[in-house]
């Protein structure tokens, strides 16, 4: 039904029509065509709270938005490990658009945190695909249960600010494809959002908005993406070029340039009628889908979303040391030195096109004030600058040594982290750590509570006892604290990203920003966890990490086959038990580690992940599924998934750095790698494979019988390892050109025959 709707829309349009439906009306609203009854689609910021705006022009005065709730930003969520969660609140801010009118939510973003310098990673999930791809989902997957769209943004390799809209992100293929377009597979595959929009960047040198193998072969054709390619706000480079590689809609509106150019092209050749259609088509789609919201009825709660605001930003705090057992702290018998401009004025949000504003933000004072037996405030610092004020110093001081405690408030300030820039190095403002060190000097007790986009540099983190980790909290991060501060909530968030000690050992440096344009990914696989793992470099704090108020135990690794292939799914069941005397909650993680492959792999890779809760004493099972992406890496010469032949270990634990169970499993691939031997091949590729090692057999015995005792182990190895074509030249006559072709002729029969190497 649907489907003929739209074909006679298409039908009945003129090309002025058709032209108009793939470039936006305005700021935010596709085109209407009033003649035939289809409505434009608004779609608004994103991604963790509805930037909303009653008019359609653009405004980044955020004093002018319509209020709406804030929640924790991505950095934040994702160290709850929780897809539950994410759900949830993917449900509110469904609602949120329902009850505006608006049709799509632009976010979520999950480009991958290749540097933690990048200013807007507070945006993004994680420097983990798989971690970002599952949150994503399951984000998608809530906001679209109410009938809103979503944007999966900014695809792809948008991982620096600086130069954005021109910067050339060079990246090899099996970066592209293991790394930075996985987390976008994920989330597609398993959530068709409405729309996808193409970054502003180029990648391998071309613009992502008319990226013919991005675009159409990998995301469209590969992946079965069914809705609209939606190009970043302005990134539009050559609009006729998009269309015809698989962009459907330029946003926002570039006042009829973009119309006419289509036109233009239609009528010259540049772009076929059909190819026009097929991105038509795709708006029309989404025209449709928005539709079918109209009339339902809508409730939409902000008291209700604002404490789903509170526990989200609880749950995705991140105990980063508690030395003594500081925290929890005992309600109503400490006598609290709260310090830090960033308690009365937290940094709930980061900067740029996401900033929202809240329906209302939880008192922070407060809160902890509503715990404490008794609270001064000191503010400590200035926020708005660097410069260390001896007064504030003093007072803040003061304050601390007559209490019990002291909790200081550090975080970084939108000057510093948000969209359109990149921060300078990984430093807190200077007068913050010099309160952080001048309290630690008349106080054993001091609690850092963190707010910030992306990891920081700790030189201070030794005087702290307790430091918390809360990122961008959003709205009800006052009270979330309060409650992890006192233990009301257990805190349950573990590290999505690596702490460096040191911005110089990051996977990036110091190739991040790059000079110009020109962006060389030269890490390559490397980035995060894979970086620090396999480069044995000690992080700060590792990927997964995080402290509980109680502890658990893992057990009963098991797994229900020890040998499979690639076309098998393989069954990992565990138990994990709360043995401390709180409830608590704790995220297992799986990691896969190829013991021996033909390419160079990451030392492991996360593959699943799950969180549980359980009641002081209890036990839960956790079990995990993996399939054949588990193992497999992406061998560009294949152009495909390739899971080798061989041991795997499956690795448990509580973080990257900290795996408790682990087993080995063998898998046998099904694939026919066939491989082509020419003059440059080796003895040794020949040995390798063996399919063709029999036919040299023969050769290599009377290679080693003609050894005379002078000829070495080094010498055969040599003579392995040269190009068959030097064979020749080093014979005497006794290997001739001819016994080469042959050779080749008969090993290349041989590599392409229809039995499964095994490797
Ligand atoms: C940002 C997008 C955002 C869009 C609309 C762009 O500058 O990169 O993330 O959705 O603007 O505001």
């Amino acid at each position: 039904m649907e489907q003929v709707k739209i074909k006679e829309w298409l039908s009945l349009m003129t090309l002025e029509e058709k032209a108009s439906m793939c470039s936006g009306k305005d700021y935010w609203r596709t085109t209407e065509i009033q003649r035939l009854g289809i409505p434009s689609v608004v779609m608004m910021n994103g991604p963790h709270g509805l930037r909303r705006l009653d008019e359609y022009e653009v405004n980044f005065d955020v004093s002018d938005c319509a209020p709406a709730t804030c929640f924790p930003s991505a950095s934040a969520l994702a160290c709850s490990w929780d897809r539950e969660l994410l759900g949830e609140i993917g449900a509110a801010l469904g609602q949120e658009c329902h009850a505006a009118g608006v049709d799509i939510l632009l976010g979520p973003g999950v480009n991958l945190k290749r540097s933690p310098l990048c200013g807007r990673n507070f945006e993004y999930f994680s420097e983990d695909p798989y971690l970002s791809g599952e949150l994503a989902t399951a984000y998608i997957n809530g906001v679209q249960s109410q009938h809103v769209g979503t944007s999966l943004k900014h695809y792809a390799c948008n991982n620096r600010e600086e130069r954005r809209m021109t910067t050339d992100a060079i990246v090899e293929e099996r970066a592209l494809r293991e790394l930075y377009l996985n987390s976008f597979e994920i989330a597609v595959k398993n959530s068709q959002p409405w729309t996808v929009m193409s970054a502003y960047n180029r990648v391998n040198g071309v613009y992502c908005s008319e990226h013919p193998h991005l675009l159409n072969e990998i995301l469209k054709q590969e992946w079965g993406f069914e809705g609209v390619v939606v190009s970043d706000w302005g990134a539009v480079n050559v609009l006729p070029e998009g269309i015809t590689t698989g962009l459907d809609l330029e946003m926002p509106s570039s006042e009829g340039y973009g119309v006419a150019s289509i036109i233009q092209a239609v009528r010259s050749g540049a772009l076929t009628e059909e190819e026009l259609d097929l991105a038509v088509e795709r708006v029309l789609q989404l025209v449709v889908r928005a539709a079918k919201r109209t009339g339902q009825p809508i409730t939409c709660d902000y008291e209700k979303n604002h404490q789903l605001a509170r526990r989200a930003a609880a749950d995705s705090m991140v105990l980063l040391k508690n030395e003594g057992e500081l925290l929890p702290l005992l309600t109503g018998q400490q006598k609290i030195a709260l310090i830090g401009a960033m308690a009365l004025n937290p940094k709930i949000q980061g900067g740029g096109s996401s900033n929202m504003k809240p329906t209302k933000v939880d008192d922070m004072m407060e809160a902890i004030l509503d715990k404490a037996g008794e609270l001064t405030y000191e503010q400590g610092y200035d926020l708005d600058s660097e410069q260390i004020s001896e007064e504030l110093e003093q007072r803040a001081v003061a304050a601390a040594k007559g209490s019990e405690v002291a909790i200081i408030v550090a975080g970084l300030p939108e000057r510093w982290e948000s969209e359109a820039y990149d921060r300078q190095h990984l430093r807190l403002p200077a007068n913050q750590e010099a309160i952080i060190h001048a309290v630690s000097q008349v106080q054993g007790k001091v609690i850092v509570v963190l707010c910030n986009g992306a990891p920081l540099e700790m030189p201070w983190a030794k005087q702290a006892s307790s430091i918390i980790e809360a990122y961008l909290g959003g709205q009800g991060f006052g009270g979330a604290l309060a409650a992890v501060l006192y233990g009301d909530v257990n805190p349950s968030g573990k590290l999505a990203e690596t702490f460096a000690a040191d911005i110089r050992c990051t996977p990036a440096y110091p190739d991040f920003p790059g000079a110009g344009d020109r962006i060389e990914y030269r890490e390559g696989l490397f980035i995060g966890y894979r970086y620090f793992d396999s480069k044995h470099i000690e992080p700060m704090f590792p990927f997964g990490y995080g402290l509980s108020y109680t502890t658990f135990e893992y057990s009963q690794l098991r797994i229900d086959k020890k040998e499979l292939t690639d076309e098998d799914t393989l069954t990992v069941r565990m138990r994990v038990r709360n043995t401390g005397n709180r409830l608590g909650k704790e995220t297992v993680q799986l990691y896969v580690k190829d013991k021996q492959c033909r390419l160079i792999r990451p030392e492991k890779e996360l593959k699943g992940f799950a969180k549980v809760e359980l009641q002081p004493g209890e036990e839960q099972e956790v079990s995990f599924t993996l399939d054949k992406r588990a193992f497999a890496y992406y061998d560009p010469e294949l152009g495909d998934w390739h899971a080798e032949s061989g041991d795997f270990d499956i690795l448990i634990g509580g973080s990257s750095k900290h795996i408790l169970l682990q087993t080995t499993v063998n898998l046998r691939s099904s694939a026919v790698l066939v491989q082509r031997y020419d003059r440059q091949s080796s003895l040794a590729d020949l040995i390798a494979n063996p399919r063709t090692e029999p036919i040299i057999r023969q050769l290599t015995q009377a290679m080693s019988e003609s050894r005379d005792k002078h000829s070495s182990e080094m010498m055969a190895a040599f003579i392995r390892e040269m190009p068959l074509r030097s064979l020749v030249a080093f014979s005497k006559g006794a290997f001739t050109d001819e016994m080469l072709e042959q050779l080749l002729e008969h090993a290349n029969a041989a590599a392409g025959g229809s039995e499964p190497v095994s490797q």
